[in-house]
């Protein structure tokens, strides 16, 4: 949930009715004020144990509109490389008077860890195979851009569906809404048992998994979420290709998301097709982070 002053490391418990107030509240905001208030001499740590550069950027982006300063640590360069915990970590952060800490960490755990060990709000930014709540506030607010709704759409999400954090987060954000979900991946890639354990019973019976992304299925789709196969997680199989046959089948009036980054699932051709929706995606990522980071900072949120 996000809450004014709060870490803010997953959207599951939050009411259907506040995530709808909020994502249509960000769907309509102006790209980030030029003239931001400024709260002197706070920093915005961002840790990230893992690659980015959408979310690592955007952060640092939304922290200057903010008036804060940027602390970025070089993993690499840091004491972790000679095995300092996260705790350890996160505490030098603390203690060195952060504001809050951006985080972006392998192990599922890693929020919780952080939370436990310092006394700044925490933004999850990726834990692991878990969820990237920033990047599902992003998804569903273009979702709401396009359609002017949470509800009542037909969402085919496909590629690495066991190990990617943007689809597990979409899934569960969606499923608090009358949706229908078509999942399409190598049967080695469906649903974590936990995971689709849960959205099986939010969902029964508008939830499908299968193997193949076919015409029918691209027909009667409304949004389609695309994503790569990961192989840094230990991937290795077939991927769900955007072909020109997809293109042709696909519903004129669907569009397509992809997190990104984006492999040889989503071809570069298809850029110019006005269902590429995902070509907005950095603009409308940089107004949910600069939402997030105020949200997180206690500063003003209109959905309190
Ligand atoms: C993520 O961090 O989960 C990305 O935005 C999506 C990906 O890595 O494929």
């Amino acid at each position: 949930m996000l809450s004014r002053g709060e870490s803010f490391i997953t959207l599951q418990g939050t009411p259907p009715e506040s995530l709808l107030d909020m994502v249509a509240e960000l769907a309509g905001r102006p790209a980030p004020d030029a003239e931001p208030p400024r709260p002197d001499g706070r920093a915005v740590a961002t840790a990230f144990y893992e690659p980015s550069t959408r979310t690592r950027l955007g952060f640092h982006i939304a922290a200057r509109a903010l008036g804060l300063d940027v602390m970025p640590l070089d993993v690499a360069a840091s004491s972790v490389s000679k095995g300092e915990s996260l705790t350890d970590t996160v505490r030098v952060l603390a203690d060195y008077g952060i504001a809050a800490l951006v985080l972006r960490h392998p192990d599922p755990e890693s929020m919780a860890v952080a939370t436990a060990a310092g006394s700044c709000p925490v933004i999850n930014a990726g834990n692991g195979a878990g969820e990237h709540p920033v990047q599902t506030l992003i998804d569903l607010a273009m979702i709401h851009r396009r359609f002017g709704r949470l509800t009542g759409l037909n969402i085919t999400m496909t590629g690495d569906i066991l190990h990617s954090r943007t689809i597990h987060g979409l899934i569960m954000a969606l499923s608090l809404y009358d949706n229908r979900v078509t999942l399409v991946s190598d049967p080695a890639l469906r649903l974590p048992a936990d995971l689709g354990g849960l959205a099986v019973r939010r969902y029964a019976p508008r939830l499908e998994e299968t193997d193949s992304l076919t015409r029918s299925i691209l027909k009667t789709t409304d949004i389609l979420y695309m994503t790569r196969v990961q192989t840094e997680r230990g991937s290795e199989n077939r991927p769900i290709i955007l072909t020109e046959q997809v293109q042709q089948a696909l519903n004129q009036d669907a569009i397509v998301l992809h997190p990104m980054p984006r492999t040889v699932e989503l071809p570069e051709w298809f850029d110019s097709d006005p269902r590429a929706a995902y070509l907005r995606r950095n603009h409308v990522g940089l107004t949910v982070m600069t939402f997030v980071l105020e949200t997180v900072l206690g500063g003003k949120n209109e959905n309190d």
